[in-house]
């Protein structure tokens, strides 16, 4: 039992904050921030736009391509780790947002910047058991929330946004999410995490070093999982956390870049929303074409790591 996805959309919010707008408020420079991490630009989301306003946009968008109603989706699963309340979850308030009378189960994970593949996961084992037909993930994030604008080191990395998928069940293995492999390491807990007072706490160049490993080891963890090799990827669409962690693992997979989705530079790290959006980015301008085969590493805050093999 599989599935295959038949939706998508996504959701940016209006205020882009540029590398020039950090160098008026801070003591950066366009040059630095490009060099180290490929960013140039990102999303914020406003003061009164919620991580449910985003993730409502999204999925909108994802059922309009679809032809669906928020009634065909039986099961809804959200990856966020910026809801602004501590409950209900987001994803049951955006089962309330769109109008939903069917009461399916909505439910959110909270795997960080892995979130998405978290997400991917859950579904793959529903659909697998055969217990749902149609599946929404979404990735929502407002990582503006916990931007300390007084911490250099972490301000610029973040941005907004949010992507969703729509799954539907399938009798072929071949389409859909073919697989997903999902690890955790709270051991590694001190190097990223947020604060009680909603701050991020990373230690940037640990964070870098586990990230050039984690990320590729889970891409060839799938690969051997699945029984497949680099030659039969069309895309790799990495957790676009920095530019120098991507093109690092790419070069240790030998990946061309040519086959890399890079969104980093537009939507800098926007957590569990990151791959969905990146997904969504390259269908919608025509990069990443029907039927093409994707593989999704990513990585992030507990430690956190997987990957997702979905072919669109
Ligand atoms: N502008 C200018 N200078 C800066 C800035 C900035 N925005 N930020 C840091 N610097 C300075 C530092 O103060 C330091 O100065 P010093 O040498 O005088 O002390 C210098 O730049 C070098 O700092 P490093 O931290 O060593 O810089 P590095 O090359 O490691 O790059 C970065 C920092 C971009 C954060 C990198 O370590 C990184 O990308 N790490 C991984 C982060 C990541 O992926 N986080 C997301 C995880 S996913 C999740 O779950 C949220």
């Amino acid at each position: 039992m599989g599935s295959r996805l038949v939706g998508y959309g996504s959701y940016l919010p209006e205020k882009v904050m540029t590398n020039q707008d950090f160098e008026k408020i801070m003591d950066t420079s366009d040059e630095w921030i490009v060099q180290r991490t490929g960013m140039r630009e990102r999303h914020f989301a406003a003061a009164d736009e919620t991580v449910v306003d985003m993730a409502a946009n999204a999925a909108r968008r994802a059922l309009n391509s679809a032809n669906l109603t928020i009634d065909d989706i039986d099961m809804l699963i959200v990856a966020t780790t910026s809801s602004e309340l501590d409950f209900p979850s987001v994803a049951v308030q955006v089962l309330g947002a769109l109008g939903a009378k069917n009461n399916a189960p909505a439910f959110d994970v909270r795997g960080a910047c892995t979130g998405y593949i978290y997400g991917l996961h859950c579904a793959r084992a529903f659909f697998s058991a055969g217990m749902h037909n149609r599946i929404m993930v979404i990735g929502a994030e407002k990582m503006s929330r916990f931007i300390d604008f007084n911490d250099r080191n972490t301000a610029v990395l973040f941005g907004d946004g949010a992507g969703a998928l729509i799954f539907e069940r399938s009798s072929s293995g071949y389409s859909g999410i073919i697989d997903t492999v999902v690890m955790g390491d709270g051991r590694e807990f001190d190097m990223l995490h947020g604060s009680p007072d909603h701050k991020i706490i990373m230690n940037g160049p640990e964070t870098y070093k586990k990230a050039v490993t984690l990320m590729p080891a889970a891409a060839q963890h799938i690969m051997e999982h699945a029984g497949i090799t680099a030659e039969n990827v069309d895309w790799i669409i990495p957790h676009q956390a920095n530019l120098r962690i991507i093109q690092s693992g790419a070069a240790r997979l030998g990946f061309p870049l040519e086959k890399i989705l890079i969104t980093v530079d537009k939507h800098a790290n926007t957590s569990g929303a990151s791959g969905v959006l990146a997904l969504s980015y390259g269908l919608d301008n025509g990069y990443i074409k029907h039927g093409q085969l994707v593989l999704y590493p990513a990585f992030g805050s507990g430690l956190t790591w997987g990957a997702a093999l979905i072919r669109v």
